[in-house]
């Protein structure tokens, strides 16, 4: 029997870096970690997803890999980490960690070997070394994070790196790399982990010495499919431990393919994290994501935030409330009020929803974006790289605060990597356990109904009017959101369960939303 506990899992995201100290150097670690199992226990997640904990230079938070059968010794070790695995599954939480196939660190060993090696090396083919046009790079491809994606190196030839110039690609038509990375998936399946999270996905198939054909030279290339059917024959040996695809793609049929039974088992549904809070568009992206997925038999995710996104309660407290992953809207006017209440009626509407959810750290209590973090202090490369006129990802990676009247509010003894507004006082978990009414006392809430009836299974869309989202899961539990600016009456009903703020006697009111019985 393969499990199937991910199909309605509530999976917690967490950034290692910035969750927890436990060394006092002000950065997050594995020890503080197991120091707040029992916080994440309490809250009623499934699983945890751990960032990149691999030792790495950390020119991109650790998606930058220099070893990836080892911990980094900031997080600690991996003694330390098969501990960890183990405290969790005593607890009832499996663990999923990061895997980063599409590039290395530029410090791997392979990529020293294959740089000291020379080119025309055996060495050299596992990455995608080329000589340039004269003093042009091979091709005119740009970098995700800004620039060209190539870097020349001293003996004039020029390598490929999709992100950082400290990320070069691995070239997947090597069969050495194929074999390396089943092999790191066999090492980590072997120290216990239930599953994976794979890394921009559907880049990995590339051809830079052809043709441009009309289509993204990187995105979702022939043979793509062929890697995740392997990786899938190795998870299945396992007894079904799990693979989950970061794919990007605006092409739900597409992105769907890789749900295929022989392929990965869930992927991030980012059509529903980029969508506006705005009934039509988000009704559209809920069909179009039960539509694509059904027929595969692949339960779809619900995912409001995570570590590359701006925060929700930002995000919808913007006159646009859309997201694009490089269309970040830094310093446009927020209502944070808004932005809350919104973020609190999404919540329960992505609860709700069938399938799997994800939450990110610090989206349980409702954190804002930090968007004044001082230029000095910023660690994500997209800032350098944009020539300064991208703040980038730090704002939503700013250590938790966990209890106290002032920063760095119980987060260790050092000072955090990046500095805490003042303001989140109001926003520790401390301060939050206190009050019925906090954003966690509401994601606590509805982690526990959902963990009893919601999850896998099947919805049906009940009408109440073009501004409301309304729909009746398998156990009778009807979620009711109002996205329109009127109240609108609240249909019939035993009981509410939860409501995301208050009601007005029968009416529901603008951008609430309830879970009746
Ligand atoms: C993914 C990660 C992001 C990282 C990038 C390159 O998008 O989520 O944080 O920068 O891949 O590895």
């Amino acid at each position: 029997m393969l499990e199937t506990w991910w199909r309605g899992a509530a999976i917690y995201q967490v950034y290692l870096r910035s969750f927890a100290d436990g060394n006092g150097d002000g950065l997050g670690d594995l020890a503080g970690l197991r120091g707040h199992l029992g916080y994440l226990a309490e809250l009623g997640i499934n699983a945890i997803w751990l960032n990149p904990w691999y030792p790495s230079p950390m020119s991109d938070g650790g998606y930058d890999v220099a070893d990836y059968r080892d911990i980094e010794p900031i997080f600690g070790t991996l003694a330390e980490a098969e501990k960890f695995i183990e405290e969790a599954h005593s607890l009832g939480i499996k663990i999923i960690i990061d895997v980063v196939p599409n590039h290395s660190s530029d410090q791997s060993a392979w990529f020293k070997e294959a740089l000291a090696a020379g080119p025309g090396s055996a060495a050299r083919k596992n990455f995608w070394f080329r000589p340039g046009r004269g003093d042009l790079p091979p091709n005119d491809w740009q970098s995700i994070f800004g620039g060209p994606a190539w870097t020349r190196v001293p003996d004039g030839e020029w390598y490929l790196h999709l992100f950082a110039p400290e990320q070069p690609d691995f070239n997947w038509t090597s069969p050495e790399v194929h074999a390396e990375f089943h092999d790191v998936l066999r090492f980590w399946f072997d120290r216990g982990v239930d599953g994976f999270r794979i890394d921009s996905a559907a880049v990995l198939i590339k051809d830079p010495d052809a043709e441009p054909d009309g289509k993204d030279p990187y995105t979702d290339r022939d043979g793509v499919h062929e890697i995740y059917r392997e990786w899938r024959r190795v998870s299945d040996s396992y007894g079904g431990r799990i693979l989950i695809g970061e794919v990007w793609m605006p092409d739900q049929e597409a992105f769907a393919r890789y749900l295929r039974p022989d392929e990965m088992h869930t992927a991030f549904n980012f059509a529903f994290l980029g969508c506006p809070w705005d009934p039509a568009a988000l009704r559209e992206v809920i069909d179009t994501t039960m539509d694509t997925h059904a027929p595969l038999g692949a339960p779809p995710t619900w995912v409001l935030s995570n570590h590359d996104v701006t925060r929700p309660v930002t995000r919808y407290g913007r006159a646009d409330t859309s997201f694009g992953h490089d269309d970040r809207k830094h310093g446009m006017p927020t209502d944070l009020a808004l932005g809350t209440h919104r973020a609190r009626a999404a919540a329960l509407l992505t609860m709700a929803l069938p399938g799997g959810v994800y939450v990110y750290q610090g989206e349980e209590l409702g954190l804002p974006e930090v968007e004044d973090i001082p230029g000095a202090l910023l660690q994500d490369p997209i800032w350098e790289r944009s020539g300064r006129t991208d703040r980038g990802r730090d704002g939503c990676r700013v250590p938790i605060p966990w209890s106290g009247e002032a920063p760095p509010f119980g987060y260790g003894t050092g000072e955090p990597w990046l500095p805490q507004p003042a303001s989140w006082a109001q926003l520790t978990v401390e301060a939050q356990s206190a009050d019925p009414g906090s954003m966690l006392a509401l994601y606590r809430k509805a982690l526990l109904i959902r963990g009893a009836e919601l999850g896998d299974g099947t919805m049906t869309w009940l009408d109440l009017g073009p501004d409301v989202l309304a729909f009746r899961r398998d156990s009778g539990l009807t979620c009711v959101v109002n996205l329109g600016p009127d109240p609108v009456p609240i249909p019939a009903h035993s009981s509410v369960l939860l409501a995301s703020g208050p009601l007005a006697g029968d009416l529901l009111p603008a951008d609430t939303a309830v879970w009746l019985r």
